[in-house]
């Protein structure tokens, strides 16, 4: 006897499914591709003759909607080659396609864009998926048969993160509203570098912009040339090194100032949190809460913390004293010049093997030395 069990039932049910699915496609048949009605479209009742009783595409627009109506018309839509891509009468693939898959079909001609898809380079997901995630098959309002405008709108429709970003972050960036938008950086399709970026890495694209002064949207001030700060400035910062500018910023925009991904003081001195430095995304905030350390930071004078005293008790940022884009004849990417609010100075560091000495115009000569401190009043070793 046969215990039919919801198992068995659910195993049978699977399996049935699968047989149809496999063993019959389904074809699709056009309407009026049926004995009898084959005169919809051809000279005679039965399509004897393969006579068609209209030129294309006119006999296809006088059932569906004209393409040709569009601003912007797909080459072989335009030339009235419909079955290039449909077959008239019947098909196994969705919309009577000649193609089980739309990216076969579109690279059987655009075989450039074929190659792309096996270049081996990151391809962007709806690229992979279907052209049509994007491109109308027929025609549309907008460039290159796009279904919005291909600049800004189109990337919008799906990344709607972005989209809030752009829009509505307090420091937004030029960048977003010049040229070609977010295809200035951006390929739609793919890239060799990551994040589809149009240059190797993102500082080679800064950089085309940031070569020259350009006037802050919110209130006409000139930003530094940075291009010409880093040819001046040969020791990079780690991340400036590797070309990675977006490690800090946010070329989409940011609430934070400077468009930064995570805040920063945007004065010289500003009480301190942990939270407010971007810096301890990837240096351990011990180097400046730590009061007494021998491990955490060489600016220190015996086991008291320099960094401490600066930074947490008197308030002074980090851009006093360093340069996290670049500097240039002093280790630590130390500042030659600075600035502390609106006075501009030097601050006159000296290396020594075991310390160093700062002479700036906050206070007299000071030395500091790891391994024989100096008393702080006297500058003599104690
Ligand atoms: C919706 C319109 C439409 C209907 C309905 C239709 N045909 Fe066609 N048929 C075409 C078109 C368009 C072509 C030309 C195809 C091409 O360009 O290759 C064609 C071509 C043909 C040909 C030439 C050989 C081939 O297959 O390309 C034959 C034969 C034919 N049709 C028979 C029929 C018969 C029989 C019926 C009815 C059972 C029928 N057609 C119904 C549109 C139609
Ligand atoms: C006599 C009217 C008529 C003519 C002529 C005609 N069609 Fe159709 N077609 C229909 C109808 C009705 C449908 C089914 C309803 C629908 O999906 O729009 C259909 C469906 C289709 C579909 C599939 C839509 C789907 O959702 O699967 C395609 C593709 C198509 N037609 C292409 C063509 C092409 C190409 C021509 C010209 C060669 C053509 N048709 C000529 C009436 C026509
Ligand atoms: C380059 C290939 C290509 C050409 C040429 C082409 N089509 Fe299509 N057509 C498609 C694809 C792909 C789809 C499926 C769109 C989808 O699924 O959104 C489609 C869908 C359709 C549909 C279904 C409507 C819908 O929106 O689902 C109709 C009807 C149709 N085409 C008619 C035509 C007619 C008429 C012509 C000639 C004037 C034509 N097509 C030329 C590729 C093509
Ligand atoms: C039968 C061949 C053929 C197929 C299939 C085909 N295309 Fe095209 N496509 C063309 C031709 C021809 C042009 C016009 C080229 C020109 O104007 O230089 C064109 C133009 C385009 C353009 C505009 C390019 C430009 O430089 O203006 C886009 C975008 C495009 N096709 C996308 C697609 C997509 C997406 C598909 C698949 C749905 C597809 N094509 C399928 C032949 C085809
Ligand atoms: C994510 C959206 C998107 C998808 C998916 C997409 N495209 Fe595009 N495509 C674009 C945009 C945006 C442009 C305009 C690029 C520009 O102006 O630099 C474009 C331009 C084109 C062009 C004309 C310019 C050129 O690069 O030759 C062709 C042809 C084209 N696409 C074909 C395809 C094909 C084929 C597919 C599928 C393999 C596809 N596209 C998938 C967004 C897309
Ligand atoms: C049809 C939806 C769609 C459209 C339109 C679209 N994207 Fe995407 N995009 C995705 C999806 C899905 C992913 C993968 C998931 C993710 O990273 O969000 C993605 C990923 C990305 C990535 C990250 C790639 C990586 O390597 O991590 C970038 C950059 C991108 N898109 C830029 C764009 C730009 C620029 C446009 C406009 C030209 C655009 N997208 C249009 C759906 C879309
Ligand atoms: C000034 C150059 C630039 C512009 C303009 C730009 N992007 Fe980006 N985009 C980048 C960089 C650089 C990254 C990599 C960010 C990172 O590593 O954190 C990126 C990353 C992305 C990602 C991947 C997710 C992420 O945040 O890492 C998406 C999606 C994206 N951008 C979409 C867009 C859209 C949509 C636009 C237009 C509104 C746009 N981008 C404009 C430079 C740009
Ligand atoms: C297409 C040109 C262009 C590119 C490419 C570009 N920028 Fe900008 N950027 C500008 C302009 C113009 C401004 C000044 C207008 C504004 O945003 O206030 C600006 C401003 C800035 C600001 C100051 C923002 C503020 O609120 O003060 C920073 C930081 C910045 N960009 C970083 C970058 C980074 C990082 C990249 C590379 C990922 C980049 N930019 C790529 C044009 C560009
Ligand atoms: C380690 C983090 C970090 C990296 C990496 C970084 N920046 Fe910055 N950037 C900052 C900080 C912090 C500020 C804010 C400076 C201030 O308030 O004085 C800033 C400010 C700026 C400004 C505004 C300067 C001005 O005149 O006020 C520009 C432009 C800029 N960065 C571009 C870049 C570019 C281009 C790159 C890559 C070459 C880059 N940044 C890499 C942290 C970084
Ligand atoms: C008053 C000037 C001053 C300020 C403000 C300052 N530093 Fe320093 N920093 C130094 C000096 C001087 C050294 C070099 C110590 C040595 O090696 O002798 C140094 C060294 C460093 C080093 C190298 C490793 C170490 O700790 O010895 C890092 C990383 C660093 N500082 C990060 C920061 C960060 C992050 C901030 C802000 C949160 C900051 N500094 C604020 C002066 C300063
Ligand atoms: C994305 C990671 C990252 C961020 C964020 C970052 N740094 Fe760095 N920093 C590094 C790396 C990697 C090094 C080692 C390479 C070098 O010396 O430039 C380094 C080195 C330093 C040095 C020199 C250390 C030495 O021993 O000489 C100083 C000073 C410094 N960073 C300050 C800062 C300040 C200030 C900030 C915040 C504005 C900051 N960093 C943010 C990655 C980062």
């Amino acid at each position: 006897m046969i215990i039919f069990s919801f198992r068995n039932f659910l195993f049978l049910f699977l399996f049935s499914i699968l047989f149809i699915n496999i063993g019959y496609a389904k074809t699709i048949k056009h309407p009026s591709y049926v004995k009898g009605q084959c005169g919809a479209c051809h000279t005679t009742k039965n399509g004897e003759s393969a006579d068609l009783k209209m030129e294309m595409p006119e006999l296809c627009y006088s059932c569906h909607t004209n393409y040709e109506k569009n601003d912007f018309i797909h080459g072989p839509v335009g030339a009235g080659a419909c079955t290039l891509c449909h077959n008239p009468h019947e098909s196994k693939n969705p919309k009577l396609l000649t193609s089980n898959s739309v990216n076969e079909l579109c690279t059987s001609c655009h075989a450039n864009k074929g190659d792309m898809l096996n270049s081996g380079e990151n391809i962007h997901p709806p690229v992979q998926d279907s052209c049509i995630n994007c491109h109308d098959a027929h025609g549309e309002k907008h460039l290159y048969q796009l279904k919005a405008d291909r600049k800004k709108d189109l990337c919008l429709t799906c990344h709607t993160d972005k989209k809030d970003k752009v829009e509505n972050s307090i420091n937004k960036h030029g960048a977003i509203e010049m040229g070609d938008k977010c295809l200035g950086c951006h390929d739609p399709h793919s890239s060799p570098s990551t994040k589809l970026l149009k240059a190797e890495d993102s500082k080679t694209i800064c950089l085309t912009c940031h070569s020259s002064q350009l006037p802050r949207d919110e209130d006409g001030k000139m930003l530094m040339n940075m291009g010409e700060h880093l040819t001046n400035n040969p020791d990079a910062h780690g991340p400036v090194m590797w070309g990675d500018c977006a490690a800090c910023h946010d070329p989409h925009g940011s609430d934070n100032t400077r468009m930064l991904k995570h805040p920063f003081p945007e004065k010289s001195a500003e009480k301190f949190t942990t939270d407010g430095y971007i810096c301890f995304q990837c240096h351990e905030p011990k180097k400046i809460t730590a009061r007494f350390t021998k491990e955490f930071t060489e600016f220190r004078n015996g086991d008291k913390n320099i960094h401490f005293l600066h930074v947490k008790t008197k308030r002074i940022s980090c851009k006093t004293c360093h340069d996290y884009h670049a500097s240039k004849d002093l280790p630590h990417h130390l500042k030659s010049e600075t600035t502390y609010g609106p006075a501009k100075f030097s601050l006159r560091f000296l290396e020594s093997p075991t310390g160093g000495s700062c002479n700036p115009i906050c206070h007299t000569i000071r030395y500091y030395d790891r391994v024989e401190p100096v008393n702080i009043k006297t500058n003599k070793k104690l």
